[in-house]
């Protein structure tokens, strides 16, 4: 291995380097929800096994899926821990965050301010979180937990922002230079009555975070309020993933959280299903989210590089 400071497959002039890393990642790379999904006992009280099992799969495919076993419930405080487990301490406010940053995701009627797609029930499309938060305080860190799923509906769509970039990279390397460009992707500022709730955004879509050498992706599949860099290789760029989001690549993971499980990952792409509550049972459909503005302690780069990180299943 050469040293950290040297290796970086995310250069494009290394291609010895992208080479070697690509065949890291996809040896043994994880296509199915099975092969993420890790029963723990305690989400706050994790052991080693647990801990590793779920790093292992972050590590692979910077995502893992954790199921607590028994039917023990979690709280707000439990998600705080396991975060804080993995590294995860920062948390991102935003504009509905509840009083500790751990946003309950529900629908709610519509009032002022509740029309963000996330507290109603309709479908919401491919991006990573915080696309649109300054670049010093990107999301980096996500754990998704379900309290109560849906009635029907509901599913997840994730992607490793990581497969994304090979296939693209693999498609054209020049697309990958358009989508590394600081002008790649720009969002509008957010204004509402008048007043700017949020400055206008320019950005990259990849991104290599300085201190743990990893890709960074910053992305919405949106196509009002969102300008991309206006030439060629950048619209031919947005293209491929959007066809690749919308196809159905092995890659794409599909998974309906049910009570008790959740997600822990590196703000992968994903997307969510339209779903149901049912008024008459009570059964309505509740996810606790915390994002962080660090990643999980474990997945720089030249660690996941250094073990041999295979998912079974
Ligand atoms: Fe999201």
């Amino acid at each position: 291995m050469n040293s950290p400071q040297r290796f970086n497959p995310f250069d494009l002039s290394d291609e010895r380097a992208y080479r070697r890393w690509r065949e890291h990642k996809l040896d043994g790379y994880p296509v199915t929800a099975a092969a993420l999904l890790v029963p723990v006992k305690a989400l706050a009280r994790l052991d080693a096994a647990e801990h590793a099992a779920l790093l292992q799969r972050c590590c692979k495919a910077n995502m893992a899926i954790y199921q607590v076993s028994g039917g023990a419930t979690a709280g707000r405080d439990d998600i705080r821990s396991l975060g804080n487990r993995f590294g995860l301490e920062r948390l991102d406010t935003n504009l509905r965050a509840d009083e500790d940053s751990i946003t309950s995701l529900r629908v709610v009627p519509e009032t002022p301010g509740t029309h963000y797609i996330p507290y109603t029930n309709r479908p919401l499309n491919w991006h990573t979180d915080g696309y649109y938060n300054r670049l010093d305080e990107q999301v980096r860190g996500i754990v998704l937990h379900c309290v109560t799923a849906a009635a029907s509906g509901g599913d997840n769509l994730l992607l490793d922002p990581e497969i994304a970039y090979l296939l693209l990279r693999d498609e054209n390397p020049d697309y990958v230079a358009a989508l590394m460009r600081p002008d790649a992707m720009t969002i509008p500022p957010n204004v509402e009555n008048g007043v700017e709730l949020r400055p206008q955004q320019s950005g990259p879509v990849f991104s290599v975070e300085k201190r743990s050498a990893a890709l960074h992706m910053r992305y919405t599949a949106r196509t009002r309020s969102i300008e991309w860099r206006d030439d060629r290789n950048t619209r031919l760029a947005a293209g491929f993933l959007a066809e690749l989001l919308a196809s159905d690549a092995d890659y794409i993971i599909r998974h309906r959280l049910e009570s008790g499980q959740g997600v822990i990952c590196n703000n992968v792409l994903h997307r969510r299903e339209a779903f149901a509550d049912d008024a008459e049972s009570g059964q309505q459909r509740l996810l606790y989210r915390a994002r962080y503005h660090d990643r999980i302690a474990g997945t720089e780069l030249l660690n996941c590089l250094s073990e041999d990180w295979k998912c079974s299943g």
